[in-house]
């Protein structure tokens, strides 16, 4: 299992500083006080004023420190030290009172106490764990109880398809086995020049609702989205701020989705 975080660990380093130059990532603009979450995620999110917030892979914290500019106390959390790094570095710089953890989110517990309000990740994250029943137990031990876990990610459905042809070739159950790929590009910027290797999972809605579940945690609401608030799948078509559709597929299909848990004891 080392051997798969590593080889992630080095692809999500290399990402940082491409990233932090994209357009996708809107850096400059998220200086200026723009931002950086998705109309989805601010909705699912509400009033966050005054809560501690847990945000599991953070990447370089724009989203934590978006958080903690509507007023949440926010702790970051990611596995790469390149985004660790960048993440306080945009802390001290935009004098805000975020905290940045570097940590494996599955072992989260080794160097990160207490218990928060909420427990929030998005988009990008489950792909990169094996074991969502160790990363469930991570959510509900970090949570308070009366907390709310607040996901919101790409659709499994999406994560079936093969974005260049369109067709589903990807699993869409965990088979247990990683996918492992080479990499050229990334997808903030596909005509980058990095270049890497990863590893990575399927997780049916199943899976992840029976882990979740599993702990404990009650479903409060869950919701399903006919676009992705990011132009990530290759060739996408924009029909709205904030609103892509995957252009290969003339039906409705799903591309993220949004759930709410809570812990009432
Ligand atoms: C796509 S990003 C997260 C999405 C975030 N909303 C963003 O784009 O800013 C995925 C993040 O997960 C982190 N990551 C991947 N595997 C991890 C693990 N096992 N533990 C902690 N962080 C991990 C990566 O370093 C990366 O920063």
């Amino acid at each position: 299992m080392e051997n798969y975080f590593d080889t992630n660990k080095k692809l999500w380093n290399d990402k940082v500083p491409v990233h932090l130059g994209s357009e996708l990532y809107m850096l400059e603009e998220f200086l200026k006080g723009s931002s950086s979450l998705c109309p989805v995620v601010t909705q699912q999110l509400g009033d966050i004023k005054g809560k501690s917030i847990l945000h599991l892979q953070c990447h370089f914290g724009q989203d934590s420190l978006s958080m903690a500019r509507m007023g949440a106390k926010v702790t970051g959390v990611d596995f790469s030290e390149e985004a660790i790094k960048k993440a306080k570095d945009l802390n001290e710089q935009l004098n805000l009172d975020a905290t940045f953890v570097e940590a494996n989110v599955l072992e989260l517990e080794k160097q990160l106490e207490g218990q928060f309000d909420i427990v929030f990740t998005s988009f990008g994250t489950i792909v990169w764990l094996p074991d969502l029943n160790k990363w469930a137990n991570i959510i509900n031990r970090f949570l308070k109880p009366g907390g709310q876990f607040i996901f919101v990610e790409f659709h499994p459905t999406i994560n079936s398809l093969d974005w260049d042809t369109g067709s589903f070739d990807y699993n869409y159950f965990n088979s247990g086995e990683p996918y492992h790929e080479t990499v050229n590009g990334t997808y903030a910027d596909m005509d980058s020049d990095l270049k890497g290797e990863e590893y990575f999972w399927q997780h049916s809605f199943g899976e992840i609702f029976n882990a979740l579940l599993g702990q404990g945690l009650s479903l409060q609401s869950f919701e399903e989205y006919p676009f992705s608030s990011y132009d990530v799948f290759g060739e996408m078509k924009k029909i709205d701020n904030w609103k892509y559709v995957y252009a290969k597929m003339q039906a409705s299909f799903p591309h993220m989705f949004s759930m709410k848990m809570k812990k009432f004891s």
